[in-house]
């Protein structure tokens, strides 16, 4: 599947968890760029999920990278146990660590890929010190804590400043959006900058199975290359340079 340079990270809270591996080896046997696992303490979130030993157990079974999200109070407690337990790469939040740069190192010697996660609120500012020792930004779309909620709009326009910041700063380093990401909000994603979708029920909740759900995921993605390069006007595709007129890619929606 032709996706251009976007990526897909399934996230494996919506999966079935008695049937953990089966899904996960679908997700990659559908085309799965890497599989996001959410880590929740309750005390970060208001919610529990799931440790180290899933990554451990995930491990023996894909080949793709396990990116993990810790959605926890006191991520440099467990860096190296999900290091250890095969994560290849460690997402931690800006908010509430107070020693962000002295986590990021911590994470790096381990020698893992290391992002930083910005929630809703949270403005694309607060990146500019870090950027340069991360290989990846995830810019929450909903608030932290609970799958299948709604995609929140007006993260848009950050992610555009994110995308800028990451052209000027740290080129190259992965710009990821996480919640409420489906076939309606993930090309509006792509059109604003980001190279890495996270999507949780929309793969794992889909009733069509998870290679249909990848399909539908990834035939939106195209559509938000085209909007990202153009506008559609009613049945015709305009592109920004050079006005090149062409039947409408989205079909004219
Ligand atoms: C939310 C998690 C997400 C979640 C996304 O706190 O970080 O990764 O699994 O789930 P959906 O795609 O259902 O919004
Ligand atoms: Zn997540």
């Amino acid at each position: 599947m032709d996706r251009g340079s976007v990526k897909i990270a399934p996230s494996i809270l919506a999966a079935d968890f008695a049937r953990l591996g089966a899904q996960v080896i679908e997700a990659e046997q559908a085309g799965a760029d890497r599989i996001h696992v959410d880590v929740m303490d309750g005390h970060f979130v208001p919610n529990l999920s799931m440790g180290a030993p899933i990554v451990q157990a995930l491990r023996r079974v894909t080949h793709l990278p396990l990116e993990t999200h810790l959605m926890i109070s006191d991520p440099d407690s467990f860096l190296e146990e999900f290091a250890e337990a095969g994560s290849d790469s460690l997402l931690v939040h800006w908010e509430g660590n107070n020693n962000l740069h002295r986590t990021v190192q911590r994470a790096k010697a381990l020698g893992k890929r290391v992002g930083v996660v910005i929630n809703p609120a949270t403005p694309a500012a607060v990146l500019e010190e870090i950027l340069s020792d991360v290989q990846q930004v995830l810019v929450m779309t909903v608030n932290p804590g609970f799958g299948h909620q709604h995609f929140i709009h007006t993260t848009l326009p950050k992610i555009g400043r994110v995308r800028q910041m990451i052209e000027r700063i740290k080129p190259g380093c992965d710009l990821e959006v996480d919640g409420g990401i489906d076939a309606e909000t993930a090309p509006l994603t792509v059109a604003a900058g980001a190279n890495v979708l996270v999507a949780g029920s929309a793969i794992f909740g889909d009733n069509g199975g998870v290679a249909a759900a990848m399909k539908r995921l990834g035939d939106s993605i195209k559509r938000g290359g085209w909007h990202a390069r153009g506008h559609c006007h009613g049945s015709r595709w305009v592109c920004i340079e050079g006005g090149t007129i062409r039947p409408a890619p989205c079909g004219g929606a």
